[in-house]
């Protein structure tokens, strides 16, 4: 059977049942030690991005080991407040600030907005006047570069809702100067997610450094840079890139600069240390297609259904006794899109444990509730300590608050 740190996979789900999300904490700290190894010579705020994992045991191990947070809303938030993170490491992106969380915010003395559009920052201004305060601004930009991922989390183009056009940035951060009840501390750029290639990351930097200096001519001279999201994962056997690369060439550009730096990095960090135990149902063999039916559905791991994402999907059994077989190996969910892979080889048979592996970013924190489905449990592995750090969410949960108002 194999194991995540020393714990076997079989013994999890036989403690805490399928479908299950398991964690190890040692990969956790590790992936932070290589974005802080890697950085070492520019001493970078990392601000985690919760929507990645949200679990607030996740959240409190991060902040023990020094992280700030990228939020993208008041509950997001919330949750690294409840987790016990320090509200000066925070950072609030996001193109749909709401009053309140803006009030929410500034109560709570983030470090800074990442502001998205001229409106907002009228907004902020707003709020922070009626409540006698100041707001920390940066200005989001978008450099309008090609970040060469899948469209729906390509986010640098021009087309795309985010940040403030490279063309209106001088005349956005000269509208923030004219507002009383702003502070301009930094500029920032986020171009998208589960990037592959470093050049868009590279260009976006260059393209922000070259603002940095018109603005500095203009006499607006900024605290920090942020370069947004991490790199890419491996989910198949594709080559992550390399993240020292990334920080020589950040390096360089940065040299000499009084601007300290910022990263936003999500699934880098998480991705790779968390794996979705389901267990088969049902193998159901047909004349065009066999499916390997699971107790786990695209409401626990929605990527394959969105992205048309590959997630390795591998029995827990080491050795490979039974038949392998092409497959599709779907959840229980009531629609066709409810897979987690299609055309797999697969060993599998009614009863086994399978693994879906890289599923601890983008997994549980966007799980729902179709289809009454209580969310998964999730639990973190340390050397052979188990935590649960989720109850699994029973029928009941799902729809108490339903009815307790049931007329
Ligand atoms: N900063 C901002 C402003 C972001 O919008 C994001 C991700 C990040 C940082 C973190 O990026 P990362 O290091 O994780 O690449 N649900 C999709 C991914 C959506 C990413 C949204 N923004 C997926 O499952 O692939």
């Amino acid at each position: 059977m194999k194991t995540i740190e020393n714990i076997e996979f079989g013994q999890l789900a036989a403690q805490f049942g399928t479908p299950l999300y398991v964690y190890s904490e040692n990969e956790l700290t590790q992936a932070y030690a290589r974005y802080q190894t890697a950085f070492v010579a520019l001493n970078p705020l990392i601000c985690y991005a919760v929507k990645a994992n949200s679990n607030l045991s996740i959240i409190r191990h991060f902040a023990r080991l020094g992280s700030g947070f990228d939020t993208v809303s008041g509950g997001e938030i919330a949750r690294v407040l409840a987790a016990g993170g320090s509200a000066d490491k925070i950072i609030f992106s996001g193109v749909g600030k709401s009053e309140v969380e803006i009030e929410f915010a500034l109560n709570a003395g983030i470090k800074c907005f990442n502001v998205e559009s001229l409106p907002e920052l009228d907004r902020i201004n707003a709020v922070a006047q009626r409540l006698g305060k100041t707001a920390p601004v940066s200005l989001r930009i978008n450099p309008d570069v090609d970040a060469k991922t899948h469209p729906y989390i390509s986010t640098g183009l021009k087309a795309n809702k985010f940040g403030i056009a490279m063309a209106d940035a001088e005349q956005a951060y000269r509208h923030a100067g004219s507002l009383h009840h702003l502070r301009i501390v930094g500029i920032d750029c986020h171009i998208g997610s589960q990037l592959m290639d470093l050049s868009p990351l590279i260009e976006a930097c260059e393209r922000l450094l070259q603002l940095t200096d018109r603005l500095a001519g203009q006499g607006i001279v900024l605290e920090h840079i942020d370069l947004g999201g991490g790199i890419g994962i491996a989910y198949q056997n594709e080559q992550s890139p390399d993240l020292a690369a990334y920080a020589a060439a950040v390096q360089t550009l940065l040299a000499g600069r009084p601007q300290s730096l910022v990263l936003e990095p999500g699934r880098s960090l998480v991705g790779n240390a968390g794996t979705l135990l389901t267990r088969v149902e049902y193998v159901k063999r047909g004349e065009e297609k066999n499916f390997v039916i699971v107790d786990a559905a695209m409401n626990d791991l929605m990527r394959p259904a969105l992205y048309q994402a590959y997630h390795n999907i591998e029995n827990a059994e080491t050795s490979e006794r039974q038949p392998v077989f092409l497959a599709d190996i779907v959840g229980p969910i009531c629609e066709t899109g409810d897979f987690l892979a299609r055309d797999r080889m697969i060993s599998a048979q009614a009863g086994d444990l399978l693994l879906v592996r890289s599923a601890g970013a983008y997994a549980s924190s966007m799980a729902s509730n179709y289809n009454t489905r209580g969310r998964a449990a999730e639990v973190l592995v340390s050397g052979d300590k188990v935590r649960l750090i989720r109850p699994r969410e029973t029928w009941e949960d799902v729809f108490a608050s339903e009815k307790s108002v049931l007329a």
